[in-house]
């Protein structure tokens, strides 16, 4: 069977075994991403998102339904998936280059390894990080070593690009430079993105589809569309739309959260 979705989540339920029995985390759970497309998601703490990415990097299996990647069913661990967390691990006795590089020493590639090294200078250069390729990894500012992180995410041209919230440890200020770097990176490297993220504006600015997961266990609560011809500059944050936007999304978290009904009404 295939698919036109190139992520595509089918009825998915899953419970992790814990001491004091079953924990339900994820309940029917639907999504599906386009071909270049880029989802956010959002949801309550500990309402199963990182799960999510395990699934579809193929690290764990549901109890029941279907992840789909590129019209094939995932049922092991996925090398075409790229992914990036919120505190980058990078290898502090390699050089930043020579650890953007590591992806190309584990996945099987038909690269030299002067190809390799252009690659990695090629995306280094991409996010501003030009001149830092004989750096240790502590030599660099927290916003640095994430750009580092994402190069490593991205050198070997995954299928997927998985991110779970690589932001999150930012100040605000370096965290919108890093959105500008991605709608950059994603210009040159159109690459098929989920984001888990805490942050609104973050998913607003930076997907073309929101996804609000339910408390747990998680189902598709809420899916935002935003058009692709939206407006993408840090000020077109700040537009009505945007603040309407904003709204629908914080409405919908105080609904999963338990806060709000679905009425309308704050609780
Ligand atoms: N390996 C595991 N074994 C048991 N419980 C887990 C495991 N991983 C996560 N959980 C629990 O499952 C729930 C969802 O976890 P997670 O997917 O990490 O949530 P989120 O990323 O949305 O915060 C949490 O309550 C967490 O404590
Ligand atoms: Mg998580």
């Amino acid at each position: 069977m295939t698919t036109d979705a190139l992520i595509d989540i089918k009825g998915v339920t899953h419970a992790y075994q814990t001491a004091e029995g079953p924990l339900p985390v994820l309940d029917n759970l639907n999504v599906s991403v386009n071909e270049g497309g880029f989802a956010a998601v959002v949801g309550p703490s500990g309402c199963g998102k990182s799960t999510l990415t395990r699934l579809i990097a193929g690290l764990m299996k549901p109890d029941t339904g279907e992840v789909w990647l590129h019209g094939a069913r995932v049922k092991s661990p996925r090398s075409t998936v790229g992914m990036a967390f919120q505190n980058p691990v990078l290898l502090e006795w390699r050089s930043i280059l020579k650890n953007v590089m590591l992806p190309l020493e584990i996945v099987p590639t038909k690269l030299t390894n002067t190809q390799k090294e252009d690659r990695a200078r090629e995306l280094l250069s991409l996010v501003g990080l030009e001149g830092f390729e004989d750096k240790r990894p502590s030599e660099l500012s927290g916003g640095m070593r994430q750009r580092a992180s994402l190069c490593r995410s991205l050198v070997h041209k995954p299928e997927v690009l998985i991110l779970d919230e690589p932001f999150g440890a930012l100040d605000a200020f370096t965290r919108e430079d890093l959105w500008q770097t991605m709608h950059a990176l994603r210009a040159e490297e159109p690459f098929t993105g989920v984001l888990i993220t805490h942050d609104l504006r973050e998913s607003i600015f930076l997907a073309d589809q929101v996804l609000v997961l339910s408390g747990r266990p998680a189902t598709t609560q809420y899916v935002m569309d935003i058009p692709t011809d939206a407006p993408r500059t840090l000020d077109d944050l700040y537009t009505p739309e945007a603040a309407e936007r904003l709204n629908v999304l914080r409405h919908q978290i105080e609904i999963a959260q338990g806060r709000a009904s679905d009425e309308g009404e704050a609780a």
